[in-house]
């Protein structure tokens, strides 16, 4: 079981279990989570599933690809270190507890 935590702007926390297989914005959005989208079904597309990684869980996420990079670059003009698009985010198991901040969509 993975369990993350969302919070929001302005400071609510929302824990959400992921289901197997599931990425950051599947979770978010069965679940409701105010603020992530997922407009564009998870392709990478539309940066409605922003999220800023807490800082302690950085060094557990693989690193972006190319793809997630550029999108996150059209959006943002220096892209913080633990700036995401939670749709690229699969909640394995060892990813338990991960905490993502929602953040304002661009654009
Ligand atoms: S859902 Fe569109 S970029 Fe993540």
């Amino acid at each position: 079981m993975t369990t993350i935590t969302f919070i929001q702007p302005d400071g609510a926390a929302r824990e959400v279990v992921a289901k197997p297989g599931e990425s950051g914005m599947q979770a978010a959005t069965r679940a409701g989570v105010e603020g992530i989208i997922g407009e564009c079904g998870g392709s990478c597309m539309c940066a409605t599933c922003h999220v800023e990684v807490a800082p302690q869980d950085i060094g557990r996420l693989p690193p972006r690809d190319d793809i997630e990079q550029e999108m996150l670059e059209s959006i943002l003009t220096d892209v913080p270190e633990g700036s995401r698009l939670c749709c690229q985010i699969k909640l394995v198991p060892e990813l338990d507890g991960l905490v993502l901040h929602v953040v304002e969509i661009a654009g």
